[in-house]
C-alpha cells in the first residue's frame, strides 16, 4: 500500500476506535479563532496526540485537537490548531488532517487564516473572502504516487473555491452587517515574514493577501472532491505596506480583537451551508 495512504488509514482507524461522529463540515481555525470551540455545541474532542501517527503542531497558540459538535444543526469537525509546512513536516503530513476529515465524512472544507494584506485599501482587521489562490514556492501535496482511493492523478483546480459557498459567505456578511473584501490568497512557505521585495512580487503576481497555510490544504481537499471555502482575517498589512516591522504578536492581537466578528461570521456561514 502507498505509505502515505497507509498512514492516513492508521490515523482513521485510531479516530474510529475513539469517536463516533459524522461531520458534514470540516473547519480549520486560524490564529485568533482558536477559542471558537465555545460557539460549538461540543459532543467530544480528540487530541491530535491521541491519534497514532498524526502530525502535532509546535506553534505557540496552536492547541492541537479535533472538536466534534454542532453549529446550529450542522455537524462539524473543527481543527483547533493546524499543521504548517514551515514546522518541518512533509507536505503529505501537512494535509493528512484534511484527508482524515474527508474520511470522517466531511464534504465541505471551511478554511480560515490570518494573513498579511496586500490589496490597496485593505486595513488591519478586514476580512477577505478567498476567491482564488496562488501556491508560491510551496510543493504540491499531491506530489508522489497518486492515491487513487482519494482522487485522480491530475485534478482540475479551475474553481478551487466553491462559487455557491462564496455566495453563502457574502450573504452571511451582509446579514450581520460585516464588511468583507474579496481576493486572491498567496501561500509562501514562511516561517519568516516576507521582505518588501517579496511582497512587491506577490502583488505583481496578483495576490491580495499573503500567508503560510491554506493553499496546500485547499488543493488536497479539491483532489478529494470536497467543496472548499476560505476567509482570511487581515491581521497586519504585509511587509513594506506597513510602516512597522511585523511580529507574531501583532498578528495574534489583531486576530484576537476581531475574533468576535470573525466567529459570528463563521457561525452564520456554517448554519447556511447547503
Ligand atoms: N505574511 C505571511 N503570513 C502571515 C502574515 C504576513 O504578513 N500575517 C499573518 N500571517
Amino acid at each position: 500500500m502507498n505509505p502515505v495512504y497507509e498512514k492516513l488509514m492508521k490515523c482513521y482507524e485510531s479516530y474510529k476506535a475513539k469517536v463516533d461522529f459524522a461531520p458534514k463540515v470540516a473547519l480549520i481555525l486560524g490564529s485568533g479563532l482558536g477559542d471558537y470551540a465555545s460557539d460549538i455545541r461540543v459532543e467530544c474532542t480528540l487530541d491530535y496526540s491521541e491519534i497514532e501517527g498524526f502530525p502535532v503542531s509546535t506553534v505557540p497558540g496552536h492547541a492541537g485537537r479535533f472538536i466534534f459538535g454542532y453549529v446550529g444543526d450542522v455537524p462539524v469537525v473543527c481543527m483547533q490548531g493546524r499543521v504548517h509546512y514551515y514546522e518541518g513536516y512533509e507536505m503529505a503530513d501537512v494535509v493528512l488532517p484534511i484527508r482524515l476529515m474527508k474520511l470522517m465524512g466531511a464534504e465541505v472544507l471551511f478554511l480560515t487564516n490570518a494573513a498579511g494584506g496586500i490589496q490597496l485599501g485593505m486595513h488591519v482587521g478586514d476580512f477577505m473572502l478567498i476567491k482564488g489562490q496562488i501556491a508560491c514556492f510551496v510543493p504540491s501535496p499531491l506530489r508522489g504516487a497518486n492515491i487513487d482511493e482519494l482522487g485522480v492523478r491530475f485534478p482540475d483546480m479551475s474553481q478551487i473555491y466553491d462559487l455557491h459557498l462564496q455566495q453563502t459567505v457574502k450573504k452571511a456578511a451582509v446579514s450581520l452587517g460585516i464588511a468583507i473584501k474579496e481576493g486572491t490568497y498567496l501561500q509562501l512557505t514562511g516561517p519568516q515574514y516576507e521582505t518588501p521585495q517579496e511582497i512587491a512580487m506577490c502583488r505583481t503576481l496578483g495576490a491580495d493577501a499573503v500567508g503560510m497555510s491554506t493553499a496546500c490544504e485547499a488543493v488536497a481537499a479539491r483532489h478529494m472532491g470536497m467543496r472548499v471555502l476560505g476567509i482570511s482575517c487581515i491581521s497586519n498589512l504585509a511587509c513594506g505596506i506597513s510602516a512597522t516591522p511585523l511580529s507574531h504578536q501583532e498578528v495574534q492581537e489583531t486576530a484576537d480583537r476581531v475574533a468576535p466578528y470573525f466567529k459570528a461570521l463563521v457561525t452564520e456561514v456554517i448554519k447556511n451551508i447547503v
